[in-house]
């Protein structure tokens, strides 16, 4: 399998040293807008080339990665599944666009590409993935941060929030999804994918919390519906490289390229 992944950031290059090490992975074309981080990642990999654009490697390439930014992904998604190439996408939050998502959809649909999304920064996707088969009375996403994974936000700023000079646990935002993606898009890309899988970005409630006191980045995940109730807790230790991104995003991107590859769907 050839895979070109766009982004060679805390999730890209986690995921591309992961693929190196893959007999199955054959070649690894690498993007970033900063050319210079793809450079420095072909260097520490046999399998890579940095290439220029997505489009100029679809003739050759069997999955395209995501792990950018949601403009990014917006690009990438339907230049690939427009030629018919599989995606698998890390912005999720990109999706909440209603035209974009059924314009994707569809055209993935004719051309028999699939869209990967993984579970990323959070447990209790699959839960929620067969709770839906049935009715889901609410969706709930609590998420607790430190300071540094809630830093250089827009919505923040305009507000005069500066995270690093909050001394509480303080509630920076309580509504839809759909606000929330759109109001924190590098930081709740989890909300975007339990949305998708359960009852949508404007019935999903979501809550952000800053809390100076709290070291990882932590999702409360309930679900209520005709199966029950379930209440899944996870703490995120932060990637190294990203305080942003919890590590675990990186893992459930590794993770979902195994099982791609290998056509295993345990637990799915
Ligand atoms: N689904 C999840 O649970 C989850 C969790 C964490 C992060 N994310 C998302 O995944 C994406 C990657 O996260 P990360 O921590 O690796 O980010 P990062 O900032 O560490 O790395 C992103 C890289 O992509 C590059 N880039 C940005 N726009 C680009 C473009 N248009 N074309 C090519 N390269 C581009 C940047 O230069 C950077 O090197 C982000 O959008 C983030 O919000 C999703």
């Amino acid at each position: 399998m050839r895979i070109t992944i766009v982004g060679c950031g805390a999730i890209g290059s986690k995921l591309a040293k992961a693929a190196d090490d893959m007999p199955e992975v054959k070649r690894i074309y690498l993007i970033d807008l900063n050319r210079g981080y793809a450079e420095k990642l072909e260097k520490e990999l046999k399998k890579a080339i940095v290439v220029e654009s997505v489009e100029d490697e679809l003739y050759h390439c069997d999955l395209v990665i995501e792990a950018a930014s949601q403009d990014a992904a917006k690009e990438i998604l339907m230049k690939s599944v427009s030629r018919g190439v599989d995606v698998m996408m890390m912005s999720v939050g990109a999706l909440v666009d209603d035209d974009f998502r059924s314009q994707t959809f569809d055209k993935a649909n004719n051309s028999g590409a699939r869209i990967f999304i993984p579970s990323g920064a959070l447990a209790g996707t699959d839960a929620l993935r067969s709770a839906s088969s049935d009715e889901i009375t609410s969706v709930e996403l609590r998420s607790t941060k430190n300071p540094k994974a809630l830093a250089d936000i827009e919505y923040l700023e305009k507000k005069g929030i500066r995270p690093s000079e909050v001394k509480e646990s303080t509630v920076l935002y309580s509504g839809t999804a759909r606000e929330a993606v759109k109001l924190f898009p590098r930081n709740i890309n989890v909300a975007a994918t339990v949305s998708l899988l359960g009852i949508g970005f404007d019935k999903t409630t979501v809550t952000i919390i800053l809390d100076p006191e709290v070291k990882s980045n932590n999702h409360d995940l309930i679900v209520t519906g005709v199966f029950g109730r379930t209440e899944c807790r996870t703490f995120n230790v932060p990637s190294p490289d990203n305080p942003r991104t919890s590590y675990l995003a990186s893992l459930s991107a590794i993770s979902a390229l195994k099982r791609i590859i290998r056509n295993e769907w345990i637990g799915i």
